[in-house]
């Protein structure tokens, strides 16, 4: 059975101020979405409630996988039922080396039943994956060694990102790759990374301003966030059309929302 990871009429607050305003979204696994929409319009804002992110809460709505309703469950349950998300600004972990993370995420993931401190998964054959992946993504086998992101270069934070999707093998991925500090190395790692990795087992979410990520990734489906709300859905050629023109076009079509948008600026300033 293909999976389906929905969102219905999510509500998500950061303290007292609400963020999302009922956003509607449904991925069906081997899909590719991309999401869209001008700075503060609420994109990371969905990435980190569907990660469960403590700061994000939900006031309203669902986050379903298959009908399971995940809204309330922890960020590792969730990866236990599939899902991946790779953030804008991922976490430094000093003292864990990149092998070290991959093995127990790896475990986690595909023992879902594993008590903590019960058995990793072999360490052998984890190696023996591990360089195996490594190899087909182009990556020195030394990186293993590193520890988790301390002193990684941007297109070095993408490659681990890739190795992580290319190791979990997740049924919906969530990239939250904004424009800031990605330089063409980095877009280049994701793109090609991802394009190799996605197919039928796997859903797309990439919430991206980079017209090179989705060159390499066609999404079947663009979603226009503004003022927290999904406010158009089209195809690539809706995407196409955002990267030429910006954002003008999407206001006027939708006054409410923008009018929405310009009276949280307000409130910030
Ligand atoms: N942790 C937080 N604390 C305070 N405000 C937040 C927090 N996270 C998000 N916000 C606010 O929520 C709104 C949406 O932010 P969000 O980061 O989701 O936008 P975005 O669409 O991802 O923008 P960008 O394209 O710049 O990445 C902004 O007004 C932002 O200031
Ligand atoms: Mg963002």
């Amino acid at each position: 059975m293909s999976s389906v990871l929905k969102v219905s009429d999510l509500h998500v607050s950061v303290g007292e101020t609400p963020i999302l305003k009922g956003v509607n979204l449904e991925i069906g696994q081997g899909e590719i979405h991309a999401l869209m929409g001008p700075n503060g319009s609420g994109k990371s804002t969905l990435a980190y409630a569907l990660a469960g992110h403590p700061n994000y809460s939900v006031t309203g709505g669902t986050i379903e996988v298959d009908g399971v309703n995940i809204t309330e469950m922890e960020a590792d349950e969730r990866a236990r039922l599939g899902m991946f998300l790779a953030f804008q600004y991922p976490v430094v972990i000093p003292g864990v080396k990149v092998a070290d993370f991959l093995r127990h995420a790896v475990t986690n993931v595909r023992n879902p039943d594993r008590k903590e401190g019960e058995g990793l998964i072999g360490m052998r054959e984890f190696r023996k994956e591990l360089r195996s992946r490594m190899t087909e993504l182009g990556m020195d086998h030394e990186f293993a060694r590193r520890y988790l992101n301390d002193g990684f270069s941007g297109g070095e934070k993408k490659r681990m990102e890739i190795l992580q999707l290319a190791m979990l093998q997740p049924r919906f991925a969530i990239l939250d790759e904004t424009d800031s500090g990605l330089d063409s190395d980095a877009v280049r790692v994701v793109s090609e990374g991802l394009a190799r990795l996605s197919g039928p087992q796997m859903g797309v979410l990439i919430i991206t301003h980079h017209e090179r990520l989705l060159e390499f990734n066609t999404p079947q489906f663009t979603h226009v966030m503004l003022g927290g709300r999904i406010v158009e859905t089209g195809d690539a050629a809706l995407a196409n059309e955002l990267h030429s023109n910006g954002y003008a076009e999407v206001r006027k079509r939708h006054p409410q929302a923008a009018a929405e948008e310009a009276a949280a600026e307000e409130a910030l300033a």
